[in-house]
Parts: structure tokens; C-alpha cells; sequence
């Protein structure tokens, strides 16, 4: 049986997640719902992906602009067994009783509340927690980013402490309309919501975070200091166990990349303009005695598809454990983990 996925916003993350949807083997996509027309909308009719129209958008909107609607965002939760709703900040929350009133699951992003659903979500951190739930909140970006790490050095060294500077990225690239254009900005709210959030899949980590926003589109750059419980002898071991797990890639010196521009290009290169994995670089990674230091940088427009994924995996346990609904997932997105070694 393959499982019918909806998705009820199509920006930046609902598109990429439509993809995604719709290269899984057990799944079907049911279709794609926003508010108005716009590139976007072409874009799912280019697919082939059936356009529901959304919250106070029309018809005639859609239709004028030369676009066929399949019909209304309640026509489309009523044809799937769960929405995944990547509508924009609060929209979701308040979608989340529509859902519940059409008896269907509901996948909810990180810009939403994490009383929204059940449990907050990764998949490598705690896949078993999602299964055969109703309704699960996959986290952001960010939240991704850590929680993923957090998974390996809590399984391999122990973690006494964490401290994260998140330097975040102003804008994503289409979101013309936002700054800064020139200069650094504190965030005040010290520490930083993060750290907590990452606390709704970790609750007993010692995590604390704060952030800056810098006048980039790119990534997200962590800047990460971890007291290990039972460091390993020297650094090599870090960096073994990040390389040996799934959606992480880790730049070898020799590569020359030197930050985020060269990142990009690289996935340029292989075809794409995402990427769904942590970035590590080698010689970023440092252990001095318990103490660890590592950079990694998250690429917020798209880190959190495979989790989407995933996440429908638990809920109708299609895959028992994180590792084979890791390996499906993957091997449908062509992330193939290429992490080279010293030359
Ligand atoms: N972008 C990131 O860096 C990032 C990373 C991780 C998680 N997230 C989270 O993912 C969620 C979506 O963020 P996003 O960045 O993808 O937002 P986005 O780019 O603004 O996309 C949201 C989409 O929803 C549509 N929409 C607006 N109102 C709607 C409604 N009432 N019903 C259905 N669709 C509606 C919008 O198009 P129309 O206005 O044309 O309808 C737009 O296509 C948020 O919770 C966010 O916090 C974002």
C-alpha cells in the first residue's frame, strides 16, 4: 500500500518536500495547496502535481492565470492519509484542527509550536517515537542540524555540555524583501530559542544557544563547543563517527572549501541546489582534552526534507527503524554520503 501524502504550502520547503514525496516508492502524492498564483504554482503544474487552492485564494485566481486547479485545499485533506503542511509560521497551528476534524495525520514544521503535535521529530534522533503517531512536528532547520549531531556524540562520547553560536543566514534567497543588507545583528533573546527546542527531542542535554544574523542567503554556520563525557583519544574518532552516519558530508582539507559559497557550488555541481546534509569540514573538527570544537554549516532551505519524509515513514510504520527508513529515503534523494578522506 503506499501511503497518500498532501502538501498544504508550496514555498520553499513544501515544494522541496513535494519532490521528495513524490520519488518515494511508497508513497503517492496527493497534490499541493497554496493561496495565489505565482512561479510556484506553474512550477507544481509543470510537475504534474495537482493545485488545490488555499485559505482565501479562488479559483478564478488560479484559472486566470492559466492554471487548472484540482480543487479546494479541503477536497485535497480529504483524498490523502496525511497533509504535510509547510504553510508559513502559525498558519500550520492553526490548520491543525481542520486536520483533526477530517480524521487525517498532519506533519508540522518547525516554525509552529511543538504542542502542536505529539512529538518534535528527527529521524536519526528518535524515529521510534513517531510510530503509528498522528500528528508530529518535524523541527527546523537549525533544530535539525544540532539534533542530528547530538545523536551521534550522545550515542558515542556522552555529552556533559553544549554551547552553539548559530550564525544565521538574514534571508532565504527568494525572500527579496528582507535584510540585513550590511551589518551583524544580535539576537536578544539570550539563549536563544534553539537550544530548548533541541531540548523537545533531547530533554536531558546540557545544550545552550545563542545567534547572530548575518547578510547572507546561503547556510546556516554552527559554531559548536562540546565537553564529551568520554572523549575518544584525538579527534579522528569525531570525525570517523560523523563520516560513518547518514546525511552528513564532510569536506576533506584538500577540497579547498573554504565556507558556505564553495558549498553551494559544489552542490551545484552535482546537480542540485540543495543540501540535505550536515556540512562538516575535517579541519574543523578539534578536540582539546574533553573538549570538542566543530563547525557545521545547514542549508535551511532543504535539511529538513528526507525528515518530512521519514516522518510519514513512522507514523504509518512503513519502515520499523530509523535506519531503513533512512535508507530508502536516501537512496530515492541520491544522497549517497560522499565524504572522502585525507589525500
Ligand atoms: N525556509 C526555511 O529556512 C525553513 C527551514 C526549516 C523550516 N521552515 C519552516 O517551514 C514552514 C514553511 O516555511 P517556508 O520557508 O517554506 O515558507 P514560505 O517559503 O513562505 O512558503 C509558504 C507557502 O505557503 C503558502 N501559503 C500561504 N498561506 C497559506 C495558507 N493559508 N494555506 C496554505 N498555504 C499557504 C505560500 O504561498 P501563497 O502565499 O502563494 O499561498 C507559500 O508558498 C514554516 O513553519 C517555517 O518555519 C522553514
Amino acid at each position: 500500500m503506499k501511503v497518500r501524502v498532501a502538501i498544504n504550502g508550496y514555498g520553499t520547503i513544501g515544494k522541496r518536500v513535494a519532490d521528495a514525496v513524490a520519488r518515494q516508492p511508497d508513497m503517492t502524492l496527493v497534490g499541493v495547496a497554496k493561496t495565489r498564483p505565482s512561479y510556484d504554482a506553474h512550477r507544481a503544474v509543470d510537475r504534474g502535481y495537482p493545485l488545490y487552492v488555499a485559505g482565501n485564494g479562488t479559483r478564478a485566481e488560479f484559472e486566470s492565470a492559466g492554471l487548472p486547479v484540482a480543487g479546494t485545499v479541503e477536497e485535497m485533506v480529504r483524498a490523502t492519509d496525511v497533509v504535510i503542511d509547510a504553510a508559513p509560521e502559525k498558519i500550520g497551528g492553526e490548520n491543525a484542527a481542520r486536520y483533526h476534524a477530517a480524521g487525517v495525520r498532519a506533519i508540522f514544521q518547525g516554525g509552529e509550536q511543538a504542542g502542536v503535535a505529539e512529538v518534535s521529530f528527527n529521524a536519526l534522533a528518535n524515529y521510534g517515537a513517531a510510530l503509528d503517531k498522528h500528528r508530529v512536528r518535524v523541527v527546523s532547520c537549525n533544530t535539525t542540524g544540532i539534533a542530528r549531531a547530538a545523536a551521534v556524540l550522545t550515542s558515542k562520547f556522552g555529552v556533559e555540555s553544549w554551547d552553539v553560536t548559530i550564525v544565521r543566514r538574514a534571508a532565504d534567497p527568494a525572500e527579496s524583501q528582507r535584510g540585513p543588507i550590511n551589518g551583524i545583528l544580535p539576537t536578544f533573546h539570550l539563549p536563544s530559542h534553539h537550544g530548548p527546542d533541541v531540548q523537545t527531542i533531547f530533554p536531558k542535554l546540557a545544550i545552550t544557544t545563542t545567534a547572530v544574523v548575518v547578510p547572507t542567503t546561503l547556510m546556516h554556520v554552527h559554531v559548536n563547543h562540546v565537553r564529551l563525557t568520554t572523549p575518544p583519544r584525538d579527534a579522528t574518532a569525531v570525525v570517523e563517527a560523523f563520516r560513518g552516519t547518514p546525511r552528513f558530508h564532510i569536506f576533506a582539507a584538500w577540497e579547498k572549501v573554504d565556507g558556505t559559497p564553495q558549498v553551494m557550488d559544489f552542490a551545484r555541481d552535482r546537480g542540485s541546489s540543495d543540501v540535505m546534509e550536515n556540512v562538516l569540514w575535517e579541519n574543523g573538527i578539534r578536540l582539546a582534552g574533553p573538549d570538542l570544537y566543530f563547525f557545521q554549516a545547514v542549508h535551511q532551505e532543504s535539511i529538513v526534507v528526507p525528515e518530512n519524509i521519514d516522518a510519514v515513514r513512522a507514523m504509518f510504520k512503513l519502515a520499523p527503524d530509523a535506519a531503513s527508513s533512512m535508507a530508502i529515503t536516501d537512496a530515492a534523494l541520491g544522497l549517497r554520503g560522499r565524504s572522502v578522506g585525507p589525500r
